[in-house]
């Protein structure tokens, strides 16, 4: 019912040129195939140039964070309308290395959630526990906390125009991964927190993607799990080959 969706999260990785040779390879290896949902993040500089290269593919662009704010005095920040303005669909909201190097909270979280929409782009609202929050038996009161606090205040078409990504903090660029026992559990509950705050057949629309350490050997068993949707891959996104046997083992 849900449609699979695999975003590549190229972080500060790829001059222009290199973007747009891995954004061309990983367009023709993905040839017609349109059965997930593909989303390249590349940093803001090579934006125009993946944008140019699959433009007339199925695949969709994505920022990597944005401002709340629409302009003005707010040196080095982007809007949600420069994002569309280079024809992005998405935008990656609250990855834990912003929450980690540039303070971003969740009630800031909340009104780039609020912003993206009001602009067209659908965000991919990044939640997960740390490694001690984890070993203390919070995860999931640490989940509950922070998709109640980012994604308050959604109207219907938001919420199922939103995309949740489950980031383990202790598992992003690591090599550690969740079971996909461990991730389900905290899918599950992510799901029953939406179903709370807005209904059960909203929360059965909404795609929860799994992140952290995703690669081509794990990620059927993770999105085989009834409440994996996707994947938000980092380190095995830079890669063409292992980033589109992800997308297809997706299915
Ligand atoms: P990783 O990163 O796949 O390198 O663990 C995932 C992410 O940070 O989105």
């Amino acid at each position: 019912m849900r449609k699979p969706i695999v975003a590549g999260n190229w972080k500060m990785n790829k001059t222009m040129r290199e973007a747009e040779s891995l954004a061309e390879s990983i367009k023709v290896d993905l040839g017609e195939f349109t059965k997930v949902d593909v989303v390249l993040c590349p940093p803001f500089t090579a934006l125009k140039t993946v944008s140019d290269v699959i433009s007339r593919s199925a695949i969709r662009l994505g920022g990597q964070h944005m401002s709340a704010e629409p302009s003005g005095a707010f040196t080095g920040e982007i809007s949600a309308g420069m994002l569309r303005d280079l024809y992005c669909n998405y935008v990656i909201l609250g990855h834990s290395e912003r929450r980690a190097y540039a303070g971003e909270t969740d009630a800031g979280v909340n009104e780039k959630t609020l912003a993206a929409h009001a602009s067209g782009l659908k965000p991919i609202v990044c939640v997960g526990e740390k490694l001690e929050e984890r070993e203390a038996g919070i995860t999931q009161a640490v989940v509950e906390a922070q998709v109640k606090g980012c994604l308050s205040g959604l109207d219907e078409e938001q919420v199922k125009n939103t995309i949740v990504a489950y980031e383990p903090v202790w598992a992003i660029g690591t090599g550690k991964t969740a079971t996909p026992e461990m991730a389900q559990d905290v899918h599950a509950h992510i799901r029953a927190v939406v179903a709370v705050m807005f209904g059960d057949d909203l929360a059965k629309t909404v795609r929860i993607q799994y992140g952290g350490s995703m690669k081509p050997g794990n990620a059927a068993e993770l999105i085989s799990q009834p409440d994996i949707d996707g994947g938000l891959i980092g380190g095995a996104a830079l890669d063409a080959g292992s980033f589109v046997e992800i997308v297809k083992a997706a299915v």
